[in-house]
This record gives C-alpha cells, sequence and structure tokens, in this order.
C-alpha cells in the first residue's frame, strides 16, 4: 500500500499515468420500451495514452464524445467496452483499496463549473470535501484549504463564502482547487475556459500552467480552441464521431495533420504570420457534425470526407466497407492516423475552401430556428 501511494503521487508515478484502449461508451435511457434500440452511441472507439507531467488535448466538434470520454477515465469502472488504466492499474480489477487511492490520482473539473460547485457549500468545505472522501485528518485539512486557495490566486476568507459570490473566474479557480486537493497525478480539464471571458481565459491558463510547473501533475484537455491547444498541448488527439482518428505531437499535427477531417477541423485555426493568415483557406466540409455514432458500415467520416469524394469507386469501396484502424505514419512512431488514405497528394486544390475568417466555427451546433 505504501508503494501504492507513493505511485500515486504526482512525481514518483510512471511514465504512463493513462491508457485508453478501444474504449466504448453508449447511453442507454433508463426506462420504456426497446430502451436497448434506443441507446446513443456516444463513443465507439478510442484509444489514449499520457505520459507523466505532459498534456494532452482531446479536440473534436461538438458531440464528438470528448467529455463522455472523461466522465469514463474518472468514473474508475469497468467500460463497456476496451481498458482504462490509471498508472498501470486496471480499473476493471481494482481491489477496494487500490480504487480509493486511484480515485485520488485523477480528478476532474467539470464542462460546467457552476453545475459542479454545490451552492449550499462554503468554499472552504467543497475544496475539503475530496481530502475527507480520503479520510485526511482534520487538522491537516484546516492546514491545507487556505494553502490551496492561496494556490489558485483565492484568500483565505475565501473559504467562508459561496460559490454565488463569486465571479465566473474565481468560480473556476475554486474548481481547480478542489481538483489539485489530493495532489493527482492527471487532472481531466473540460473546457476549462470556454465560459469565460476572453481576458479572464488568459489568467485561468496562465495559472494551469503555473500549477503544472509547481506541482507537476498530467493534463488531459478538452478544448474547442485550438490555438489554445497549440499553444499549451505538448500531443494532441483529434475524435470524430466517437472515434480516435489522429493523435501525435502538436507541431506535427497541427503542420500537417493527415486525417482529412483534422485536415479541415485545423485548416480554422489562425496561422499567427499575418501574411499567410490573409491567404489561409478554410476546409469547408458538407453537412452537419453527427451528433453520436453514425450508422455506416465503413469510416464514420464517408459523408462528409472530401478525400473520398474524390476516389475512384474502387478505391472509395474501402471507405465505404471497412473501418479504418490507426496506422503509424512517422518512423518515429509518435504519430497515428486512422483513415485508409491519409498521405498527402490529394489534389486539396480541388477540395471546396472558404477565406479563413468566413463560416461557423466548427465546434459550434449548426444553426437552429427559434423555438417558439
Ligand atoms: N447523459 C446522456 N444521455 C444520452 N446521450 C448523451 C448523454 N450525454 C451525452 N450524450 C450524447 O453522447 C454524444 C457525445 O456527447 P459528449 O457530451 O460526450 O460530447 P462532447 O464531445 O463533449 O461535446 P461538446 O463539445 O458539446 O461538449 C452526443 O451525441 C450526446 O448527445
Ligand atoms: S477512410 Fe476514406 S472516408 Fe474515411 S477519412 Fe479516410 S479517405 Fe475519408
Ligand atoms: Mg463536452
Amino acid at each position: 500500500p505504501r508503494a501504492m501511494s507513493r505511485a500515486c503521487s504526482p512525481r514518483a508515478a510512471p511514465e504512463l499515468v493513462l491508457r485508453v484502449t478501444g474504449l466504448a461508451k453508449s447511453y442507454v435511457p433508463p426506462s420504456g420500451r426497446h430502451r436497448r434500440e434506443r441507446a446513443v452511441v456516444a463513443v465507439e472507439e478510442v484509444d489514449l495514452e499520457v505520459h507523466r507531467g505532459e498534456t494532452l488535448a482531446l479536440v473534436g466538434e461538438s458531440g464528438a464524445g470528448k467529455s463522455t470520454v472523461l466522465m469514463e477515465i474518472v468514473s474508475l469502472t469497468a467500460p463497456e467496452t476496451g481498458t482504462v488504466e490509471i498508472l498501470g492499474q486496471d480499473a476493471a480489477r481494482l481491489t477496494r483499496r487500490t480504487a480509493r487511492l486511484l480515485r485520488g490520482a485523477v480528478q476532474i473539473v467539470p464542462q460546467d463549473p457552476m453545475s459542479s460547485l454545490d451552492p449550499r457549500m462554503p468554499v472552504g468545505d467543497i475544496v475539503a470535501e475530496p481530502l475527507y472522501a480520503r479520510r485526511v485528518p482534520r487538522d491537516v485539512v484546516a492546514a491545507r484549504v487556505p494553502r490551496l486557495l492561496g494556490q489558485v490566486g483565492l484568500a483565505a476568507a475565501d473559504a467562508e463564502r459561496y460559490p454565488h459570490q463569486f465571479s465566473g473566474g474565481q468560480r473556476q479557480r475554486i474548481a481547480i482547487a478542489r481538483a489539485l486537493a489530493v495532489e493527482p497525478a492527471l487532472l481531466l480539464l473540460d473546457e476549462p475556459v470556454s465560459a469565460l471571458d476572453v481576458s479572464v481565459q488568459a489568467q485561468i491558463l496562465d495559472l494551469l500552467l503555473r500549477l503544472k510547473r509547481e506541482l507537476g501533475p498530467a493534463y488531459l484537455l478538452v478544448s474547442h480552441d485550438l490555438a489554445v491547444v497549440r499553444q499549451i498541448a505538448d500531443r494532441v488527439s483529434v475524435m470524430y464521431a466517437g472515434r480516435t482518428v489522429e493523435t501525435g505531437p502538436v507541431a506535427e499535427v497541427f503542420d500537417a495533420p493527415r486525417h482529412p477531417y483534422a485536415r479541415a477541423l485545423l485548416s480554422a485555426v489562425p496561422l499567427p504570420d499575418p501574411v499567410a493568415e490573409r491567404t489561409r483557406r478554410r476546409i469547408v466540409l458538407p453537412g452537419d457534425p453527427p451528433s453520436g455514432v453514425p450508422v455506416t458500415a465503413g469510416c464514420r467520416f464517408l459523408a462528409r470526407c472530401p478525400v473520398a469524394a474524390l476516389l475512384t469507386p474502387g478505391r472509395r469501396t474501402r471507405c465505404e466497407t471497412e473501418i479504418p484502424r490507426a496506422t503509424q505514419v512517422t518512423v518515429a512512431g509518435t504519430h497515428t492516423v486512422a483513415c485508409h488514405f491519409p498521405h498527402g497528394g490529394m489534389p486539396w486544390q480541388h477540395i471546396r475552401t472558404d477565406r479563413g475568417t468566413s463560416g461557423r466555427p466548427w465546434n459550434q451546433p449548426p444553426d437552429r430556428p427559434p423555438v417558439h
């Protein structure tokens, strides 16, 4: 047990803090007729690895299944399909003792900070709760809470106040302090700044970077802001309709994405160089993002894929009948793509593009007529 608690602290963690393979998750309605048939497949096949101290960004359109992946990881239960390993421990085979230790090793800052903070609890209790859950003695908790509040830029006296008395950015600081209370080896961050004003976003991102330097946890970060991803992530994993389609070092994937969906997605990122930015073309995908996993025999991206549209019928059959598996595309073996035709040389000049700044931001759901 002592070795286990050491392994669960960030600095002594093994090289791989998280390994997810072939993860699937569907939502089955709790009751009603034909509930199995009405199940929504939210995640179909996701593979992820997070190394000690690194930041892996998880990106993809709204509804791709990103939050579901994070919730599956933090649940520490056996997934429907696939495996989740935290610090080398298979979540499906935990003893009660190991489960308790691992529960501290992985913490989440959920997508909506307001709903995750109990409005009836003073901030001090909110931050202390995970410590009490791990049976940390009261006097230790009493000493640690003011320190945690200080680490996230709040005052010790804030412990007496309630969540509604804080601004959005401050509430996010509270959620971060709570998640860091038990010194996790891995912090799951679901859109940590998307609900905040731009100026506050920068402050929270700075805070996350500083806390990482000081405390050393790895981050698994969901963000639709690709400029932020480029700035703070080491590696990036792109999801489409519940599947991992491309994973690799940020610089490599951003500069030379191979999967047609990743190419379209990343064509929406503004370029730092003003001259290049003026001529940047954005790849426009036909159709709307799917909600859940589309029902086809082959590649889930086929209906919107600009590459498949240009293939000869013979080659296209492969996309129609066979789900593409992740394959290495570089000698280093750190960049994987799940596409039958991932290589350059495609006639991208024939693919419909648009001026960089026009069109709907890629992560936004399609416009719906107002409901009266
Ligand atoms: N509790 C639920 N019950 C039924 N379906 C759900 C539930 N939660 C999510 N889904 C569905 O699962 C799919 C994936 O949802 P998820 O929230 O994981 O996506 P996401 O990538 O986090 O999207 P966003 O960027 O909008 O946060 C969607 O089709 C969604 O409608
Ligand atoms: S497998 Fe075919 S349809 Fe799927 S992304 Fe690749 S080219 Fe497009
Ligand atoms: Mg989400």
